[in-house]
């Protein structure tokens, strides 16, 4: 079987990529990055010289390279991750998000269903589209996301997001091409890049500086550990059916305000050294994002019922080898 991943120097491709050649000795997997400030190949130094691992630097906007690339290779299947992933960057710079989301998402779809069209197996080839619950909007106090709700994006991120997930609904529709499409909550664990959330906290926790958090920090996520999400995402290429769509959570919400606080009492414990004792100290209110949604909170049980997954990682252990695995790094 040939893959290929999409945004696999990236921070879930990366986690992705080794579990999939960990589990499966009969993959053969085309790594296709264009290597943007968020990638780091160096996560993936272990298997770089295995025969069933291949590394494409190629842009997905440009669409001449997508299709050598894709004949080239000549994949079953994709699942694809590439995409510019930080809101705080799509609110400063819109424009490389819609190119990358959206021109990018249509290029490899439109190259996979042109080669899997003069093939003949259209209805085979796979193609896994990698999206966000944020395409759904905020939530109030109450409620979450289903596969029927309404879409409602409010970020520049989100809009795109929801622009490709809308391109890849609609090539199952009119030419019947085999895709599945996830929408995942925000993932945490190894190898996400330092802008981030929780590596902020951390990174600048042990730095001695101030831990911005936004407004006051009562805006909720449901965080979902990055290997459980990688497991769902190989549930759903495998087994979802067509054109179906499948959201994917930790059922796991925080509000950023007391998830900062949790890291903060891990780090105190298992480092030491903060300001009189207390990394809390450093907690700074910052001004709030534009248009911040309130709450996000995903109902996973539709791919719990119809595909047997569940979140395995316990909260609290994965938070805490996440902090040690990136406090390795910012301390040096
Ligand atoms: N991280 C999360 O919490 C989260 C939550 C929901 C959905 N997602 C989605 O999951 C996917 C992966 O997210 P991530 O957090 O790993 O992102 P990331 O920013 O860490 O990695 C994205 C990767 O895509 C590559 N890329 C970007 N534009 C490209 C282009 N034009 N051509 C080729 N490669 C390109 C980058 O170089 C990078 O390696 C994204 O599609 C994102 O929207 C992420």
């Amino acid at each position: 079987m040939r893959l290929i991943i999409t945004g696999g120097a990236g921070f879930i491709g990366s986690n992705l990529i080794l579990h999939m050649l960990q589990k499966y000795d009969h993959l053969h997997i085309l790594n296709i990055d264009k290597l943007t400030y968020a990638s780091d190949l160096k996560y993936l130094e272990g298997v770089k010289d295995r025969d069933r691992y291949t590394f494409s630097k190629t842009d997905l906007v440009d669409r001449p390279a997508v299709k050598n690339v894709v004949q080239r290779f000549n994949p079953d299947g994709v699942i694809h991750l590439a995409a510019e992933s930080h809101v705080d960057n799509s609110i400063t710079g819109p424009e490389p998000f819609v190119f990358s989301n959206i021109v990018g998402t249509f290029n490899i779809l439109e190259e996979c269903r042109q080669l899997w069209t003069a093939q003949k197996r259209i209805q085979l080839g796979r193609f896994h589209h990698v999206s966000t619950d944020e395409v759904y909007g905020q939530l109030g106090d109450e409620g979450f996301f289903t596969e029927s709700t309404p879409y409602a994006p409010n970020s520049p991120y989100s809009a795109t997001k929801a622009g490709s997930d809308f391109l890849v609904r609609a090539y199952h529709h009119t030419y019947g091409m085999n895709v599945v499409t996830t929408n995942c909550s925000n993932n945490f664990g190894p190898h996400q890049h330092e802008e981030k959330l929780i590596p902020t906290v951390i990174r600048t926790a042990l730095a001695g500086k101030p831990i911005p958090v936004y407004g006051r920090g009562q805006n909720v996520r449901d965080w979902l550990y990055v290997l459980d999400h990688c497991r769902a995402l190989d549930l759903a290429y495998h087994d979802g059916l067509s054109g179906q769509t499948y959201n994917i959570g930790g059922r796991n919400e925080w509000k950023n305000l007391d998830l900062v606080r949790e890291i903060c009492s891990i780090l105190n414990e298992q480092i030491g050294n903060g300001p009189d004792g207390d990394y809390n100290n450093l907690i700074t209110f910052v001004t709030d994002r534009p248009g911040h949604d309130f709450r996000y909170a995903i109902d996973a049980s539709k791919i719990e019922n119809e595909l047997g997954w569940r979140h395995e990682m316990e909260f609290r252990e994965a938070l805490e080898e996440t902090i040690m695995w990136y406090a390795a790094r910012y301390r040096g």
